[in-house]
C-alpha cells in the first residue's frame, strides 16, 4: 500500500511558481496545461516540511553554518545509494548547479579556452559558457535505435589544446541515459590525458529507474576522481529546487582548494539555514518517499509510451533510464520546429519545451515532464490527439 499520494492536484498558481505563473510572459497563454520546466508537481516528503516549520517556529534566522548532521546526511545518501565513499572536506554548499558551471568555467578557463558539450544536452552548458565568452564545442550524441549514445571516436578528434572543460550530463538531460561504466571511463580516460576537466552534472542521480543505476562519474577510475567536479543536489529528487541547496564534490586537493578559494572570494559556498535543513532532512528520511516517486513517475512513463503507440504513433517516446522528462520525437509529423511548437502551444494548449533548445538534434523534439499527477497526463494527451485529429481534418 502506497504511503504517498502522488495523484493529489495542487494548485500552483500564484505561488509564482515557474512552470505556472510564466506561462503568460513565456508561451502567451497562463492556461497551457504546463509540462515544461524540471520541477514536479508533487508535494515534497513530509519530512522536509515538518523540518522547515519546526525551524521556522524558533523565530531567529541567524547566520547558520553547516552541521556535522548535514554532511553527515550527504555522505551516508551517496554511500547507500551510489555505493560512492566521499569524505566531508570534499563537498561544499553551491548556490546551483548552473551558478556552479559559470564558477568553474570563469575559475578553470579564460575566453580563449573552449568547452565541449553532447548535445542534445541541458540548454545552459551552451548559453553559460558562450555568456562567459568561451567556444562551446558540439560532440553531439549518436541517435540508435532510439537511445543516445556517446560518440567516443568523434570526441577523440575534436580535441585541442585549447580544449579546458567537458560537461557531461550524468544521466543525461533530455535523453534520459545512465551512461555505462564503459562511457564514463571513455570519457575519464580521454580528458585526463589531453588535461580537459569533467565537469559532472548529476543532479537527476537519484531518479535512476532499476535496473539501470547511477554510477558517479568520479567513482569510475583513479583518472575520473582526479580531474573532476561532481555537482549534486536533492533539488530534483525531493522537488526542492526553488529551496537552492546543490553541492560540489571534489576528491582532488589542488583543484578543490582552488575551486573552494574562487567560492570563497565571493562568500558563494555560504548555504543558507533552509538549505542546510531540507537537504539533510531529505537524505535523512526521504528514502521511502523517492521509492514510490520514482514508481509514480515509472507508471506517467508507460501510460505516455502506450499512449503514443495507440492514438499518435507519429509521436514516439524516448524512454527515460532516469529522471521525469520524455523527450518526444515528432518528426513523423513533419512540420518545421515553427509549426510544432505553435501546434502544441496553440492548437493542443500544452507548454513543453522545444527540442531545439537543447542543441543540435533537437531539430522535430519536445521535451515532456511527466512529474505531475497522472490526470494531467492524460488531459495533455487527449489535448493532443484531438488537436492532431483537428489538424489532419483541416488539410
Ligand atoms: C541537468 C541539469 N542541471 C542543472 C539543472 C538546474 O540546477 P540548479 O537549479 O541547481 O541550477 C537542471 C534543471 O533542470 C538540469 O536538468
Amino acid at each position: 500500500m502506497p504511503k504517498y499520494n502522488f495523484d493529489e492536484i495542487v494548485n500552483r498558481k500564484g505561488t509564482n511558481a515557474l512552470k505556472t505563473d510564466a506561462l503568460e510572459p513565456r508561451y502567451g497563454n497562463p492556461d497551457l496545461i504546463p509540462l515544461w520546466v524540471a520541477d514536479m508537481d508533487f508535494k515534497s516528503p513530509p519530512a522536509i516540511t515538518e523540518a522547515i516549520i519546526e525551524r521556522a517556529k524558533h523565530g531567529i534566522f541567524g547566520y547558520t553554518c553547516a552541521s556535522q548532521a548535514y554532511y553527515d546526511a550527504i555522505i551516508n545518501w551517496m554511500s547507500r545509494h551510489h555505493d560512492w565513499k566521499i569524505q566531508q572536506e570534499w563537498i561544499t554548499f553551491i548556490p546551483g548547479i548552473v551558478k556552479g558551471i559559470a564558477f568553474v568555467v570563469d575559475c578553470f578557463s579564460s575566453v580563449d579556452h573552449k568547452v565541449i558539450i553532447q548535445p542534445p544536452v541541458y540548454h545552459p552548458f551552451r548559453i553559460i559558457p558562450n555568456l562567459h565568452h568561451r567556444t562551446v564545442v558540439d560532440n553531439p550524441l549518436i541517435l540508435e535505435a532510439g537511445q543516445y549514445r556517446m560518440d567516443i571516436e568523434g570526441l577523440k578528434n575534436l580535441i585541442d589544446p585549447a580544449c579546458r572543460i567537458l560537461i557531461l550530463c550524468n544521466p543525461h538531460n533530455p535523453g534520459g541515459r545512465v551512461w555505462t561504466r564503459q562511457e564514463l571511463a571513455d570519457i575519464a580516460e580521454i580528458c585526463y590525458d589531453n588535461n580537459i576537466l569533467v565537469i559532472s552534472d548529476e543532479i537527476h542521480s537519484d531518479l535512476a529507474f532499476a535496473p539501470h543505476k547511477h554510477i558517479p562519474f568520479a567513482s569510475v577510475s583513479d583518472k575520473a576522481a582526479q580531474n573532476s567536479i561532481t555537482f549534486m543536489a536533492p533539488s530534483k529528487t525531493f522537488n526542492i529546487a526553488g529551496i537552492v541547496s546543490s553541492f560540489s564534490v571534489i576528491p582532488n586537493k589542488e583543484l578543490r582548494e582552488k575551486f573552494h578559494a574562487y567560492l570563497s572570494s565571493s562568500e558563494l559556498e555560504e548555504g543558507h539555514i533552509f538549505a542546510y535543513l531540507a537537504a539533510q532532512a531529505a537524505y535523512d528520511h526521504g528514502g521511502e518517499w523517492l521509492a514510490e516517486a520514482k514508481d509514480y513517475i515509472r507508471k506517467n512513463i508507460t501510460f505516455v509510451d502506450e499512449y503514443l503507440k495507440v492514438n499518435i504513433p507519429q509521436i514516439k517516446a524516448m524512454i527515460p533510464e532516469a529522471s521525469f522528462l520524455i523527450w518526444l520525437d515528432c518528426r513523423e509529423l513533419n512540420m518545421s520546429q515553427k509549426e510544432l511548437v505553435s501546434f502544441f502551444v496553440d492548437d493542443a494548449k500544452l507548454a513543453l519545451n522545444d527540442g531545439t533548445m537543447f542543441g543540435q538534434g533537437g531539430e522535430g523534439y519536445m521535451r515532456m515532464n511527466v512529474g505531475t499527477p497522472l490526470v494531467n497526463i492524460q488531459k495533455a494527451l487527449d489535448n493532443l490527439k484531438k488537436a492532431l485529429e483537428t489538424k489532419q481534418i483541416r488539410s
